[in-house]
């Protein structure tokens, strides 16, 4: 048995013993084989490694090469994702400075400046590719905490947009979700790259990290929505999360906003075997276990409007046939109504139907 960061699984490997969450229940059972979604659920879950099974016997599988879809290939051959590129890496060198003058040097945080920077990176994006959509594409250059942070900032003020949230309060929310792991980099980078299997202390020391970044954060005097979406994004609605149980409403609004924008982004990174995940996948994950973690309403919001992005777009099931996306099903936004040809194709009523890239 092998103890394999959950960056590196690859479906079809063989899991050798339960693997666990915070709260010590069971997400995956000892002897599941590994498919895309399992590996996507265990990244939702925080889970960071899992035993594998050796089969010493057998040859080792061959890893697909990664796998690019056409629909994001169009995406970063495009000049608005060119500009966005541009400036996204421009603005993450000034977001990384401005973050380490705050842990290793203690100099004053400006929420401000942090924000104008950041929103830079979107100021050009015209609306004919979603923000979302050239995040998801950015993963494949830069997967640090930095880039995780920015990425939930920037998901964040669409977020707030799509949530009709004044301006004042769009501001807030992206601040949250810009600074809501900055607990992160006061955990030793040791314990973070660690190849070995990591001790109870280890993992303890991890999970500290909303604690940690709520200390830092109300020792700078910032707003106490952003010291909460520090310490409560782990929070779940129904009392799953860490590091306080805290359920509903005793979560902070914008710790459950900044919630769900962490785990769409830990979602949607691209993986070594294949490019970003289909975005319908990853609605079908939030749909199947979603709605008693996260704030519903939000939730609900949130879902509808990545959906509402792919309408009228060409997609592929998984049987191959490729259709246009033309009606959205309110009550399953994972299964839309697909014309194939002159068929209409109601996913509601295929269950065996998904659809697996956008075209
Ligand atoms: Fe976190
Ligand atoms: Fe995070």
């Amino acid at each position: 048995m092998k103890r394999i960061p959950t960056i590196e699984l690859v479906p079809g490997m063989k899991v050798a013993q339960n693997v666990l969450n915070f709260n010590r229940q069971l997400i995956v059972s000892q002897g599941t084989v590994l498919t895309d979604n399992l590996i996507t659920k265990l990244d939702a879950y925080g889970i960071l490694d899992v035993y594998i099974e050796e089969e010493p016997k057998e040859p080792p599988q061959p890893v697909a090469p990664p796998h690019v879809s056409s629909y994001s290939e169009r995406v970063k051959s495009s000049p608005v994702f060119q500009q966005f590129k541009e400036d996204y890496e421009h603005n993450i060198d000034s977001f990384r400075d401005a973050i380490n003058n705050v842990v290793e040097k203690n100099i004053q945080l400006d929420v401000k400046k942090l924000l104008s920077d950041s929103l830079e990176v979107i100021s050009n994006s015209n609306g004919q590719i979603g923000v979302l959509d050239m995040l998801h594409n950015m993963r494949e250059y830069d997967d640090s905490t930095f880039a995780h942070c920015m990425n939930v900032g920037l998901i964040c003020n669409v977020f707030a947009n799509w949530l009709k949230m004044n301006e004042e309060e769009v501001e807030l929310a992206t601040a949250c979700g810009l600074l809501h792991d900055i607990g992160k980099l006061l955990v030793p980078r040791s314990i973070i790259t660690k190849p070995g299997k990591l001790s109870a202390e280890e993992y303890a020391a991890i999970q500290k990290h909303p604690v940690r970044g709520y200390d830092m954060l109300v020792e700078q005097n910032v707003d106490e929505h952003i010291c909460n979406a520090a310490l409560m994004h782990h929070e779940r609605s129904d009392g799953t999360g860490y590091p306080g149980r805290l359920a509903g409403d005793q979560i902070d609004k914008y710790a459950r906003i900044v919630a769900i924008a962490d785990v769409y982004d830990a979602m949607t990174a691209a993986r070594v075997y294949r490019g970003p995940m289909c975005p319908f996948r990853v609605i079908e994950i939030f749909e199947s276990e979603g709605f008693q973690r996260y704030d519903v309403q939000y939730l609900l919001v949130f879902l509808e409007n990545v959906v509402n992005t792919y309408l009228q777009n060409r997609c592929r099931l998984n049987n191959n046939q490729t259709g246009e996306i033309i009606y959205i099903n309110r009550e399953k936004f994972s299964r839309p109504v697909v014309k194939c040809g002159n068929q209409y194709l109601n996913l509601l009523e295929h269950p065996e139907l998904s659809i697996v890239e956008i075209l």
